[in-house]
């Protein structure tokens, strides 16, 4: 599949030790390194950047005129969609789930800075999840709005997690794999948020593909696990087809830790709300509510229950977010 640069890569790969130090030294914690995708560069970075390499480009293949996407008010995934399809000269239109009256902030200020067409949709009554019918059924009106009007619509999934979208961290693991041999370094397991699995599966995938000795370890930020599962799997097996990979993943590959997401999606715990204060203080870096800092609360408490052996060192995906922290202001 072709391929449009719009990430600034390969983005740095570094350890924590300020962090480790806060979690108890090199008697407790083992070496963090962070994979920091949040220096994607596209509008503010994130992990969407390396799938949209290939979604975007599969549009401009396809002759779309326009692109169509779905995600929460403070989606990251919308807000780099819109630029993204900036960047190719498309145009683009949002299918957002929020409550009436969102603030404009955060991703969706700049939602509204690249000129997409906002069409919100109430959000889903189930506060675990982070999609709805009502929104498919938006998505399938605006899509027939746009063919009728002569555009050329192409929709990309939520969270961009197709097979073409997979593709992106399906390559991008080559990337870490060759940071982490520069540095000789080995970490035994890979930490990240897993929302709509398209990372997962591109991950997982990679992982295989390119031998890796760490584990892929997802924790959930939202609920639906048996059909996210499903479309993790599927979606996972279509990007190797497009890749001519031969291997496949499996059921048993993915994993995913259900322990973190607390009352639902986007909604904070004290863990994630404590992850954020402890790795700006100590390391300079922000993590997002919605995401990131879940995903790190999860690492914390493994740190703090010893379940990670302390000269080991563990890898955490630094998937982006923080422009939401604008949104949540209230929260600090
Ligand atoms: C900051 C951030 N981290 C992680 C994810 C999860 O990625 P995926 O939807 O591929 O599971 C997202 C998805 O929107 C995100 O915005």
């Amino acid at each position: 599949m072709r391929r449009l640069p719009l990430a600034t890569l390969p983005t740095p790969l570094h350890d924590l030790p300020r962090l480790r130090d806060a979690l108890g030294g090199p008697a407790r914690c083992p070496r963090i390194l962070v994979k920091r995708d949040d220096l994607t560069g596209l509008a503010l970075g994130g992990n969407k950047a390396r799938k949209l390499e290939f979604l975007i480009a599969d549009a401009v293949d396809q002759g779309a005129t326009v692109v169509l996407t779905t995600g929460a008010a403070q989606s990251n995934h919308a807000r780099m969609t819109a630029a993204a399809a900036r960047v190719a000269a498309l145009d683009v239109h949002l299918v957002l789930t929020a409550d009436a009256d969102p603030p404009v902030q955060g991703n969706l200020l700049l939602d509204r800075l690249f000129g997409a067409t906002l069409h919100f949709v109430p959000p889903p009554a189930d506060p675990t999840l982070a999609t709805s019918d009502e929104e498919a059924a938006k998505v399938a009106e605006v899509m027939a709005a746009l063919r009728a009007q002569g555009e050329r619509p192409y929709e990309i999934p939520v969270g961009g997690s197709s097979g073409v979208g997979v593709l992106g961290y399906t390559y991008g693991t080559q990337e870490i794999i060759e940071q982490l041999q520069a540095l000789h370094e080995r970490p035994t397991r890979l930490y990240f948020a897993s929302g709509s699995r398209g990372t997962q599966a591109g991950l997982t995938l990679g992982a295989k593909w390119c031998d890796a000795h760490y584990d892929v370890y997802g924790v959930a930020v939202s609920g639906g696990e048996s059909f996210k599962r499903e479309r993790a799997l599927r979606i996972a097996n279509e990007a190797a087809g497009l890749a001519a990979i031969a291997t496949r993943v499996t059921d048993d590959d993915l994993v995913t830790d259900q322990g973190y997401f607390g009352d639902g999606y986007g909604i904070p715990t004290p863990g994630c709300l404590e992850a954020i204060r402890l790795v700006a203080r100590h390391e300079g870096v922000l993590l997002d509510p919605v995401y990131t800092a879940k995903a790190m609360a999860c690492l914390i408490d493994h740190v703090r229950t010893g379940q990670l052996d302390p000269a080991s060192s563990v890898l955490f995906l630094h998937t982006g977010g923080a422009p939401a922290l604008f949104a949540h202001a209230h929260l600090f």
